[in-house]
């Protein structure tokens, strides 16, 4: 009677840490759209793919490592936001030609290592956001800033002389691995319309 009591409280104790570990609530795999903006917002980091311009690569892909932001945590607008300087190999590339693609995936969080999803399953959420990237400024600069450093306070420290400046992938293509079936396109506007967070009417 006793062991049944511990395994019924062992039980209750797992499930209790696994849901609050595995706190990332995300949206239904049909939502298509609302998964990208979530899976966009949890993420603090993207590969980005550019078309190198550098001797031996010159046109072929190269991807790279950046930090990004759509927003301060809870308030995601759907916009990557990055902190870029031309002195950066990558943004080289991008002097040359702005056409980009940020890759995200839910792997950068806890979530599907909990669930026991390989990064490769479609169920490991991921997204690619495909434009140009383009430099922001003013009052978008203003909200860059904001977005970037709550979430990677290093950035202000980083060396004034590398002259940094504010930048977004302008999006027009939204591709989402949510579910099995292969990958669905969602446009900028179905994107941008979702709501993060679930509607109560
Ligand atoms: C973003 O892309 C759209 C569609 O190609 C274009 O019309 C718009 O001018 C671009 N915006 C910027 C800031 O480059
Ligand atoms: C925008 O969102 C609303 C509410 O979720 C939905 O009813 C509508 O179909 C959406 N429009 C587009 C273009 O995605």
């Amino acid at each position: 009677m006793l062991s049944v009591t511990w395994t019924v409280c062992f039980l209750f104790l797992w499930f209790s840490l696994l849901s609050s570990a595995s706190s990332l609530r995300i949206p239904p795999y049909d939502e298509v759209a609302r998964v990208a903006r979530f899976v966009a917002h949890q993420c603090d980091w993207a590969s980005m793919a550019t078309v190198s311009s550098h001797s031996p690569l010159q046109g072929r892909p190269f991807s790279n490592t950046f930090s990004v932001s759509d927003g301060p945590r809870g308030s995601g607008t759907g916009v990557p936001y990055l902190y870029l300087t031309r002195m950066e190999v990558s943004v080289q590339d991008l002097q040359v030609n702005p056409a980009s693609s940020l890759s995200m995936s839910l792997a950068q969080t806890d979530y599907c290592r909990l669930q026991g999803f390989d990064p490769q399953s479609p169920l490991c959420a991921h997204i690619i956001l495909s434009g140009d990237m383009v430099e922001v400024e003013g009052v978008e600069a203003e909200f860059a800033q904001k977005a970037l450093f709550t979430r990677h306070p290093e950035m202000m420290e980083w060396p004034v002389d590398h002259g940094w400046f504010f930048a977004k992938l302008n999006i027009t293509q939204v591709w989402v691995l949510d579910y099995f079936g292969g990958v669905k396109k969602v446009t900028p506007e179905e994107y941008f319309n979702a709501t993060l967070h679930r509607q109560h009417h």
